[in-house]
């Protein structure tokens, strides 16, 4: 296995980026708008972004920007809590479709009834899952701020934990909290296997292996830091090691060589993923994620469809456990738990 020779997937050509870089710098400036992009966008997207970050950060981003439109490269449930967030705004998203394996996961007439069942369960919903399951919750979370937040939860409730049983377990070894977990995960991340990272490391002794929670237990305990998308550029960036393996989606490669120049980055392979032709890369990459493209950037900017709407009664109930999410984000950690 040689992991340098991994690397994602050719960018467009220079002429052909400047060309829809001009038009979309343009038609921002006409609509008054912002893009915000997640970490996994390919990086021709992150590179005519004005923020790029992680689940939090961009729900952070979204609830204080001023923009008219906000632009917002990701998938589905993060234009919606942007929507949520800050509801004067008109949300548009480059690709309708672009959805999520935990949010599918995850229907609310489902979670309705089992909430029905334990009159005592207090619901935390990772922030991957709809509006109308985030209007039935008591909090939302991250990656970033899952374990402060699980600890600030009520101590006399029954912590029911959805759609993501891999950062559930992460966060009940994390806290030490008891929680019913919900049977979803992230289709991308558990592909990473035990074995092809076990192969990674051995090959590339000293490196150490940075691997994002949505993966599963056995390859979460071999980690040398278990975290979100941005927590990971802060770690390598941090560290005084000169090579990374990392775990999780591909996109975050882009940021993370901005970042740290001369680092290297090894995305760990995975050994199902499904290949492009004439693609030699075997990194693992959200099908989700990867359906934006900068000329769908350009054509929301342009057309400002698809729009993101949502029932005012779903809005409403949906922001108040995101709010929640944000005020405990936002306290010192001392007074957080
Ligand atoms: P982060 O919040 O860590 O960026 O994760 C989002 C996500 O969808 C991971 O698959
Ligand atoms: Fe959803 Fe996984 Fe894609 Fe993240 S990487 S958007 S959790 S399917």
């Amino acid at each position: 296995m040689n992991l340098a020779e991994i690397s994602p997937r050719p960018r467009l050509d220079a002429k052909a980026f400047d060309s829809l870089a001009g038009e979309i710098a343009r038609l921002k400036t006409e609509r008054n708008a912002v893009i915000l992009a997640h970490n996994y966008q390919v990086p021709e997207i992150q590179d005519v972004a004005d923020f790029v970050g992680d689940s939090l950060g961009l729900s952070q981003e979204a609830a204080r920007t001023e923009a008219e439109v906000i632009v917002f490269c990701g998938v589905h449930f993060m234009a919606e809590t942007a929507k949520i967030l800050n509801p004067g705004r008109l949300v548009v998203l480059p690709d309708r479709d672009a959805g999520c394996s935990l949010e599918e996961s995850c229907p609310a007439s489902d979670l309705a009834a089992l909430q029905k069942s334990n009159p005592r369960f207090w619901t935390i919903a990772y922030i991957n899952c709809s509006a109308e399951v985030k209007a039935l919750s008591d909090v939302i979370v991250t990656s970033g701020n899952a374990e402060r937040i699980v600890k600030a939860a009520p101590k006399d409730r029954d912590l029911l934990f959805v759609p993501d049983e891999n950062l559930g377990q992460w966060v009940m070894e994390q806290t030490g909290r008891p929680m019913t977990l919900w049977k979803g995960n992230c289709y991308a991340h558990v592909e990473f296997q035990l074995e092809q990272v076990l192969a990674a490391k051995r090959e590339y002794p000293g490196s150490p292996v940075v691997v994002h929670p949505e993966s599963v237990k056995a390859v979460r305990d071999l980690a040398d830091a278990v975290c979100s998308t941005e927590k990971m550029i802060t770690f390598c960036r941090n560290h005084h090691a000169r090579q990374f393996i990392i775990v999780t989606e591909s996109g975050i490669l882009h940021r993370m060589k901005k970042a740290c120049p001369d680092k290297e980055f090894l995305c760990a392979p995975v050994q199902d993923v499904m290949k492009m032709p004439g693609d030699s890369c075997r990194c693992s990459e959200c099908k989700y994620m990867k359906m934006n493209t900068l000329e769908k950037v350009r054509n929301c900017l342009r057309d400002l469809h698809p729009r993101v709407e949502l029932p005012q009664a779903i809005l409403e109930k949906a922001r108040h456990p995101i709010e929640r999410m944000l005020q405990i984000s936002a306290l010192p950690q001392e007074n957080a738990a």
